[in-house]
């Protein structure tokens, strides 16, 4: 069966990458969440998107230049300020306490494609190592030298290549460079890509996937996993399938 991972946690209907989205990530019957993971000026590994922090809070400025404490100063859902109280940027160790006691799964994606974090592989890594959690954790990035680098640090940890444009011979590449699966935008998916994959044992797990007809394609093809801002909707379209 298709599992759903809940993207940012629920970032359709939660502040996306904080501890609100990811709990109702749980409550909604996700199989799984996905977050975005960059360093702190000290060097502390927060889970937000952008490489700024101006979208997402009521801050400005660039996360590698705010210690994590600073950080702290600023509101994480602040659009969801009718609903929701102060909300901070969470630590990667602070959703890993958490998820250990639940049984999802978990998808880091390393934001490190514009700006070169040198330590985040390693960090992150010891981190999932620390809370035992390397057998449900798939890691994945738009930068792929920095997966080949998880799997030289990591070998027994899953990863996953993000890309936009469709790959020149995905099966061999994905292959090269020592990765588990395949994160694709998910124009660039059809049945037969999916069936080829899974005849070369690669997983194939599309991202975002929002509307409820996109939802019913991706279910029809039987990809490994979807990523969606809206995993409440996405397990009813699932249970209807
Ligand atoms: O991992 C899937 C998806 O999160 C990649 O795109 O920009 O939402 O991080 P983005
Ligand atoms: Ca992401």
């Amino acid at each position: 069966m298709t599992k759903i991972f809940a993207h940012r946690g629920s970032a359709g209907t939660h502040p996306e990458n904080t501890m609100i989205a990811f709990w109702e990530a749980e409550r909604a019957g996700a199989d799984g969440i996905e977050l975005d993971v960059q360093l702190s000026k000290d060097g502390q590994i927060v889970v937000i998107h952008d490489e700024t922090i101006d979208r997402t809070t009521d801050g400005t400025g660039w996360v590698k230049d705010f210690t994590y404490r600073e950080l702290q100063q600023f509101n994480a859902a602040y659009k969801f300020a009718d609903q929701y109280d102060v909300c901070r940027i969470p630590l990667l160790e602070e959703v890993l306490a958490w998820i250990r006691s639940t049984p999802l799964l978990l998808n880091i994606e390393l934001k490190n494609g514009f700006i070169a974090y040198e330590t985040l592989e390693q960090k992150v890594i010891d981190m999932i190592q620390r809370y035992q959690l390397e057998e449900r954790t798939v890691l994945s990035s738009f930068n792929h030298n920095s997966m080949v680098f998880c799997r030289h640090l990591a070998p027994n940890i899953e990863t996953a290549i993000l890309y936009m444009e469709p790959l020149y011979d995905p099966w061999k590449y994905v292959r090269a460079i020592g990765a588990d699966g395949l994160h694709p935008y998910h124009r660039t998916v059809s049945e037969p890509f999916v069936r080829q994959a899974r005849n070369h044992r690669v997983a194939v797990r599309p991202f975002t996937i929002n509307k409820e007809p996109l939802m019913q394609k991706m279910f029809r093809y039987g990809v490994d996993a979807i990523f969606t801002d809206y995993p409440l909707k996405a397990k009813k379209v699932r249970q209807n399938k």
